[in-house]
């Protein structure tokens, strides 16, 4: 969306004039003209945006997620997750990567809409960066909110290579006391992580039924089996070694929600208090309360609440027959010296907020008043009694391709004809979930939805950002088995 013309040319390809070089030619212009000196300096800090540089290297390394026990995991930093990046709205993100992995790499930033070269996906914007080889990803930091960055290279992201990004507003738009980043992680903790520890799936005719409806299929054809995950973990550590949210009565709490989780969807509930969610993938909604709160694999939610019970508490995940109730995260009062730990209850008839629930706050006007310019039907299926996830039944790369031009405005239609929940997302844009009980400019804006089992819904986006966009299921073991496509801009 936003094109830096100063570093990049029409390809996202960097042009060979370093930034001083053209700092100093403006300025030299601007000294021959004459200009009074206030104009130059307003002139020489309009151009430079504030860049912030990070060194990200991506190696194997050691780690351990408070349970005593080390594995080898795939880090950015020999950290888990990778190094919270957190900018200001506007400043020029720099990330330089360099690639100490047995493979191939990449870099994806999770629904900020970046120039297309920069997006990181291989075979798609760019070739994976090969081991020890770098990468120069840079692009600005627009619009405000909490993203996920992560590889975007086969099950990468199941072996760890994922962090935060948060992008701050220029301007203060919302007041709190405290804020916390908190990353909900799915983990198998052993060595490789995830995928190093799925199992071939047995031969067809022994599958029966599904196994946990979970099998899949590589890249390579491999058959695998999705892995059974033993450490749930917020920041790369799993209970009781995750760090406590520490609050004063009387504080507002914001928390930044991310699930980078590979193949979890979470229902979260903080004992003792109400949630109120303020924005879903970054964007802001008018504020909504709520017990429960869904965060499917890709999402971000930020929520804020206020601590108006002291105690010690849990923030903690409803099991669902996979281990993920393992997750939970310790609330503590100041001052209280009572140690015991209440943990949420999953009783009936607690609030639930759904996408359904939510309004945009900041009613976009412009965005979607007109009725779309094409339609794509895309029904989502696979996994019975086939090892692939398919698209229109086919499956990533021998897939079709969602053509767009430039200024159109796009609507797709999902059909999960599956009995999984699949959170699509779709790179490069925002889109606008269709709500037929609101007018069209409260329609919240999101880049991931859960998509349910039999549900028809509809989503539509703006072809504003050209280039070729992937398009998948975000469970990792789904868009690896062929759920995926590409929407590509014609010119
Ligand atoms: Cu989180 Cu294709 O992305
Ligand atoms: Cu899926």
């Amino acid at each position: 969306m936003v094109l830096n013309s100063i570093l990049l040319d029409r390809k996202g390809k960097k042009v060979n004039v370093n930034r001083r070089t053209f700092l100093k030619t403006t300025l030299g212009t601007l000294l021959a003209t004459g200009l009074p000196r206030p104009s130059l300096t307003e002139a020489l800090s309009k151009s430079k945006k504030p860049v912030k540089e990070f060194r990200f290297h991506a190696s194997q390394a050691r780690v351990n997620l408070g349970v005593g026990s080390h594995f080898t995991a795939w880090t950015y930093n020999g950290q888990i997750p990778g190094p919270e990046i957190r900018v200001r709205e506007g400043e020029i993100i720099r990330v330089v990567l360099k690639n100490y992995l047995p493979e191939g790499t990449t870099i994806h930033w999770h629904g900020i809409p970046v120039p297309n070269a920069m997006d990181g996906v291989p075979e798609v914007t760019q070739n994976a960066v090969m081991p020890g080889e770098s990468f120069v990803y840079e692009f600005e930091a627009r619009p405000a909110g909490s993203y996920i960055y992560h590889s975007h290279v086969r099950y990468q992201l199941d072996q760890g290579l994922y962090g935060a990004l948060i992008i701050e507003p220029s301007n203060l738009r919302e007041s709190y006391d405290r804020e916390y980043t908190l990353m909900l992680e799915d983990w198998v903790m052993r060595d490789g992580g995830g995928v190093a520890n799925t199992r071939r799936r047995p031969p067809m005719g022994m599958m029966g039924g599904m196994m946990r409806g979970r099998q899949e299929v590589g890249r390579s054809g491999d058959p695998l089996l999705e892995p059974f995950y033993d450490g749930y973990a917020v920041n790369g550590k799993v209970y009781d070694a995750v760090s406590p949210l520490i609050v004063s009565k009387g504080d507002r709490v914001k928390l930044r929600l991310l699930n980078p989780s590979s193949a979890t969807i979470y229902d979260l509930r903080l004992a003792g208090h109400a949630l109120t969610i303020t924005h879903v993938d970054g964007n802001a909604v008018e504020p909504m309360e709520t017990d429960v709160l869904r965060i499917g694999m890709g999402e971000r939610y930020d929520i804020q609440f206020v601590a108006n019970n002291p105690g010690n508490w849990l923030l903690a995940a409803r099991e669902g027959g996979f281990g993920e109730g393992m997750l939970r995260i310790p609330l503590r009062y100041k001052g209280i010296r009572n140690k015991e730990v209440v943990p949420p209850t999953f009783n009936r008839g607690l609030r639930f907020a759904t996408y359904w629930d939510l309004k945009a706050l900041y009613p976009s006007d412009g965005f979607g008043s007109r009725d779309a310019d094409r339609v794509y039907h895309q029904t989502l299926s696979g996994g019975m009694h086939s090892p692939f996830w398919t698209i229109n039944g086919q499956v990533y790369p021998n897939a079709e391709r969602l053509l767009v031009r430039k200024g159109e405005w796009v609507r797709i239609q999902y059909w999960n004809h599956s009995m999984m929940p699949h959170p699509m997302h779709l790179h490069g844009h925002f889109f606008k979930v269709v709500n037929h009980s609101l007018p069209r400019e409260r329609w919240i804006l999101k880049d991931t939805l859960i998509v349910y089992p039999m549900e028809r819904v509809e989503i539509e986006f703006l072809a504003d950002n050209p280039g070729n966009w992937f398009h998948h299921c975000h469970h990792l073991y789904h868009m690896n088995a062929g759920m995926a496509n590409v929407v590509v801009y014609q010119y």
